[in-house]
């Protein structure tokens, strides 16, 4: 399937790793324009570089960071077609999973509402006078499946996720009839440095249940979320489900949510 991508214009946020670093490979694999934020590049994102990739270090917890990147894209490429609000989870200074709602403080909610919900409202904010002059666009949010399955070790993470999934809906009226779609991708556990890395969440479960992080990514994670598939999800697979909301392929698909979550999610 030809998804039409070719020559457009994306911005990807929290690109340099995990879900937003795949889906920054499919979108320049798919021939679109990319320009990839994070603090920092990575040996995987650089290893990506092509005259249609870009980086811009951009930290989101600046308020004025997401309008720059816009800003970077429409400079180096002309024009913005796509956006993917992919940065999120935990904020810098705040650690996931909480024990209780007991233990997250003001701060800590604060700082979680910035990164995962304030962050792309920035985003998206600066993005639609663009996508308005190209006749319209393509906003990918990612939220999580705790947005509609709330956690008390992931209270705050829960509540800026359903605030995302929120955003997407009502946007998704308002811009529809000006040619801007904009839809949500929910994955459920996703197999990237967030869980992976050393001293990640693989790390903290296997300490609290006294076993080794390989065995809580390929067994007691899987078990103890009776996931449908037995295991956790592939990056690529989540960047499969937003590559294609991206594409003009999926025209008529706006305000949708797709759950990428091997069967986490049990309820309609
Ligand atoms: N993994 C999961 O199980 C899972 C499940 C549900 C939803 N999600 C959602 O999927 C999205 C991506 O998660 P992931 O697992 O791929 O994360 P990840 O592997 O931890 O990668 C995070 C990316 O965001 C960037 N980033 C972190 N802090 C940033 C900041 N302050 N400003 C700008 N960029 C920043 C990181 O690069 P730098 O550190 O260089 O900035 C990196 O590129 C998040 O919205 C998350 O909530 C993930």
């Amino acid at each position: 399937m030809d998804l039409q991508l070719s020559g457009r214009v994306a911005v990807v946020t929290g690109a340099s790793k995990g879900i937003g670093l795949a889906v920054t490979r499919t979108l320049l694999e798919e021939g679109a324009n990319v320009v990839a934020a994070s603090r920092k590049s990575s040996p995987e994102l650089d290893a990506l570089a092509s005259p249609k990739l870009v980086h811009v270090s951009a930290d989101f917890m600046d308020p004025e960071a997401p309008a720059q990147v816009v800003e970077k894209a429409v400079e180096a490429f002309g024009a913005l077609d796509i956006l993917v609000n992919n940065a999120g989870g935990p904020p810098p200074g705040v650690s996931l999973p909480r024990g209780s709602f007991l233990h997250a403080t003001d701060e800590e909610w604060r700082a979680m509402f910035e990164f995962n919900l304030f962050s792309a409202v920035r985003a998206i904010r600066a993005a639609i006078p663009h996508l308005l002059e190209r006749g319209g666009g393509s906003i990918v949010n990612i939220s999580s499946g705790n947005a509609r399955q709330p956690s008390p070790i992931n209270v705050d993470y829960g509540a800026a996720k359903a605030g995302l999934s929120n955003l997407t809906k009502v946007l998704s009226g308002e811009f529809g009839p000006q040619g801007i779609r904009v839809n949500t991708v929910s994955p459920g556990v996703v197999r990237t440095p967030w869980w992976t890395e050393e001293g990640g969440v693989a790390d903290k479960i296997a300490s609290q249940a006294g076993t080794d992080r390989d065995s809580v990514l390929d067994e007691v994670v899987p078990k103890m979320l009776n996931l449908t598939t037995g295991r956790f999800v592939e990056a690529q697979e989540v960047a499969d489900a937003v590559v294609l909301l991206a594409s003009p392929r999926s025209g008529s698909t706006t305000g949708a949510e797709f759950v990428v979550d091997g069967g986490l999610l049990k309820e309609l």
